[in-house]
């Protein structure tokens, strides 16, 4: 594994494994011990949309290894100004041992990798947002022991999340159902790679999606750079809310998992998000499969 662009590079066993070392250096963490495998090493972070998680995860996650984070809003890079993206690569190489970015187009996050000579970790895209779906596979495996069999639904927009939720789940062996409204269905590579897997579904209708899952997980209804189309989006996706009422047709220990940032009212209830504290153990596994991510791709490079 040389980068984390997309879910869809990665191989089954390369996704357990990085599970695998998440849990270690987590337990590591909880104990206080030390793991300083990227000492001296530094990571810049590519910043053209706002976070949270991922930023304070990312810079939190190469301190405790030891590393330095440099954070990198783009507004400030010349690439902000148009310089291209080819020529940010080849100098960005030349002072730092990995990047991270979040940005706006895939090809971005590839071209990143394709001209550059180090490791580059896909903060979210437009298309995918592997960081949170391997944070959110590893959060399943705590709460439930296995991957294998499990029913992982997904409600709402084929955004970022479904897409890399859709290849995870289906790469780790999970019956994966989506509810999407007509016109908002995951990215086309994503169908393409999901029509070989029997236990996959597409359908409208939210409650077939729900019935018998053992995990619900929902995303907001306009994602960044989408806020202008929020009013029409409101009325597409009115049907698509994860509620008490939606949840009942579950498994009776259905986990509920929200990548955060939250609309309550509109995708997810108040009283949901009340009701399921693991979708805050899922934002503090960021911090710890990132970091699994980070020693996997820049440990002795
Ligand atoms: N879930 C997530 O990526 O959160 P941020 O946008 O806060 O980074
Ligand atoms: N789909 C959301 C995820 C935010 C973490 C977005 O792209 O805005």
């Amino acid at each position: 594994m040389k980068h984390l662009l997309k879910l869809l590079d990665l191989t089954k066993e390369e996704i357990i494994s990085l599970l695998n070392l998440a849990d270690q250096l987590k337990y590591e963490n909880k104990h206080g011990i030390k793991h300083h495998h990227l000492a001296g090493k530094t990571l810049g972070m590519i910043f053209s949309k706002s976070s949270t998680r991922t930023r304070v995860s990312f810079e939190v996650g190469m301190y405790q290894l030891g590393g330095y984070p440099l954070f990198l809003s783009s507004n400030d890079l010349q690439l902000g100004r148009g310089e291209p993206i080819e020529d940010t690569a080849k100098v960005l190489s030349r002072y730092l041992d990995g990047i991270m970015i979040r940005t706006f187009k895939q090809e971005d996050v590839e071209d990143l990798a394709k001209y550059g000579t180090i490791p580059v970790i896909n903060g979210l895209t437009d298309l995918y947002h592997p960081c949170q779906v391997l944070a959110d596979l590893m959060t399943i495996r705590e709460y439930k022991s296995t991957l294998e069999g499990l029913k992982l639904c997904y409600i709402g927009d084929g955004n970022n999340m479904a897409n890399s939720l859709t290849v995870g789940g289906l790469k780790t062996g999970m019956k994966v159902t989506l509810a999407c409204p007509k016109g908002y269905y995951p990215h086309q590579s994503v169908l393409d790679f999901a029509k070989d897997f029997d236990c996959f579904t597409l359908t409208e209708d939210i409650y077939e999606a729900a019935r018998d899952a053992d995990v619900v997980v929902t995303d907001v209804w306009a994602s960044m750079g989408m806020e202008k189309e929020i009013e029409k989006r409101r009325k597409v996706f009115a049907g698509y809310q994860v509620n008490h009422e939606l949840l009942q047709a579950a498994k009776p220990d259905v986990m509920v998992l929200h990548c955060l940032p939250a609309h309550r009212g509109e995708e997810i209830t108040a009283e949901v998000i009340s009701q399921h504290p693991e979708i805050y153990d899922e934002a503090e596994n960021r911090l710890h499969a990132q970091k699994a991510v980070l020693v996997t791709l820049l440990k002795d490079k």
